[in-house]
């Protein structure tokens, strides 16, 4: 009798852990979904979206032990902005990448590295934070670069947290790369640039509280990966530097990009063909050139972008505010897009869709387009630099279809509309009437 009461305690409380443990592990699911808001056409991306919550929780749950730190002035780092440190960087990256466990790689704080290009290669048998709390200096000599178009490239790498605590700068010293270009200089030939940062083909990636800064080209860019996480992110570089795209991102899924500040030469922030499921909100941009969703369709070429939410941002002094950008004779889709609660003061083309985008020098009208469709534009308001403030330029072949304007407000320009469907909910103004 009373054996069996024991065992038949223990199992209540066996019961009890687990309900906990349940309870904890959904508690946490929500806690990751928290900030995000959807649209209604969006409910198949979510459920995906908690599956790689859910894996990304459990993962670090099963490593309870503390993280090990592996910090670069181990591998002879000298941090002293001369000296290279490009090798004791990859040396770091290779210990901490092949221990188990939950490790650290720490820059330390106070001190400049260094580097030439540099590629840090998954997949990782451990769980890594770069902790990023000094500053990375990047090399201005062609030569010095593997890879043109890479300075810093984390490949393959999954489960990887890349954090700048209060002090972590990653500069691409882009002055000499500015002068040079096609775009200053029209004597030079047009050349690639590296891109400051740069995560391929990896997946449970965050990046949190860094700056970057004065990228060559493009300061981050986010290419095939998915279920990324960016925030508390600040990129800076001169209005007039060429081609410094904020955050670029390409072929990825499931990204959310939120509390970040983003003042540059080109587009705050660019999505391009592949990308599905991109949210970004609490965003604050300028100078640039917006947001865009493009350019989409390039040589003919078939595209497809899709699950967009823009939430929450404010843009000043930009040449574009919110744009969807595609080529002439391109194809595929441009689809499921929301722009909402946007502040937008003293911009050139506030809200411009742009089917007909050509940037050759001959440009001969082309029947094929990359189909626009269903775009909402939501509590959107403030003032265009300009004489226009909404143009939607669409196509004859492919009209835009399902553009939702609601409670719209834009001063101090007007509305051109060719070939959209439009929808107007609430008070908008400028009107823009399909000619
Ligand atoms: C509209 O957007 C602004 C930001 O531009 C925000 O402060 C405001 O709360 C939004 N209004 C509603 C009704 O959501
Ligand atoms: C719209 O596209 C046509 C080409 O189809 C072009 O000629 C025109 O200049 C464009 N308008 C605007 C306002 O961009």
């Amino acid at each position: 009798m009373a054996r069996c009461c024991q065992l038949l305690t223990g199992f209540l409380l066996w019961a009890l852990l687990m309900l906990s443990w349940c309870e904890a592990s959904r508690s946490s699911i929500n806690g990751y979904d928290h900030h995000h808001s959807y649209g209604n056409f969006k409910s198949k991306n979510l459920i995906k979206r908690r599956d790689d919550g859910t894996r990304l929780k459990s993962f670090a749950r099963v490593s309870s032990l503390p993280p090990t730190t592996v910090s670069v002035s181990d591998f002879g780092a000298k941090g002293d902005g001369k000296t290279d440190d490009t090798q004791a960087f990859v040396d770091a990256w290779n210990k901490a990448c092949s221990s188990s466990g939950a490790v650290n790689l720490l820059v330390p704080e106070g001190k400049t590295y260094f580097l030439k290009s540099i590629r840090l290669n998954g997949p990782c048998k451990s769980i890594i934070t770069v902790q990023i709390f000094g500053t990375l200096s990047a090399s201005q000599k062609r030569s010095d670069y593997k890879d043109i178009t890479k300075w810093i490239t984390f490949d393959s790498v999954n489960s990887l947290s890349v954090d700048g605590g209060a002090t972590g700068t990653v500069n691409g010293n882009g002055e000499t790369w500015w002068q040079n270009s096609c775009k200053r200089n029209e004597a030079q030939p047009c050349t690639n640039a590296p891109t400051a940062l740069t995560f391929y083909s990896s997946k449970n990636l965050r990046v949190n509280n860094l700056r970057v800064r004065n990228a060559q080209q493009i300061q981050i860019s986010i290419e095939k990966c998915s279920n990324v996480q960016v925030s508390n992110v600040e990129v800076t570089a001169p209005a007039d530097s060429p081609n410094t795209d904020g955050i670029h991102i390409t072929n990825s899924q499931n990204i959310q990009v939120s509390k970040t500040v983003i003042g540059t030469g080109d587009d705050c922030i660019s999505i391009e063909t592949g990308s599905q499921n991109v949210n970004i909100n609490d965003l604050t941009c300028g100078p640039g050139h917006g947001i865009s969703i493009g350019s989409l369709g390039d040589d003919n070429s078939k595209a497809f972008v899709s699950g967009v939410t823009v939430d929450g941002a404010k843009l000043s002094g930009t040449d574009n505010g919110l744009r969807i950008k595609t080529y002439q004779g391109g194809s595929g889709t441009a689809s499921d897009i929301i722009f909402q609660n946007i502040q937008m003061d003293n911009v050139k083309n506030p809200i411009i869709i742009d089917q007909d985008y050509c940037d050759k020098s001959k440009c001969t009208e082309q029947t094929s387009a990359v189909q626009v469709k269903n775009v909402v534009y939501r509590n959107i308001s403030g003032t265009s630099a300009s004489d226009i403030a909404i143009t939607l330029n669409c196509s004859k072949n492919y009209p835009c279809q399902g553009i939702v304007l609601d409670k719209v407000n834009i001063k101090g320009g007007k509305g051109s509309c060719s070939n959209a469907n439009v929808m107007d909910k609430g008070i908008v103004f400028p009107q823009c009437k399909s000619t």
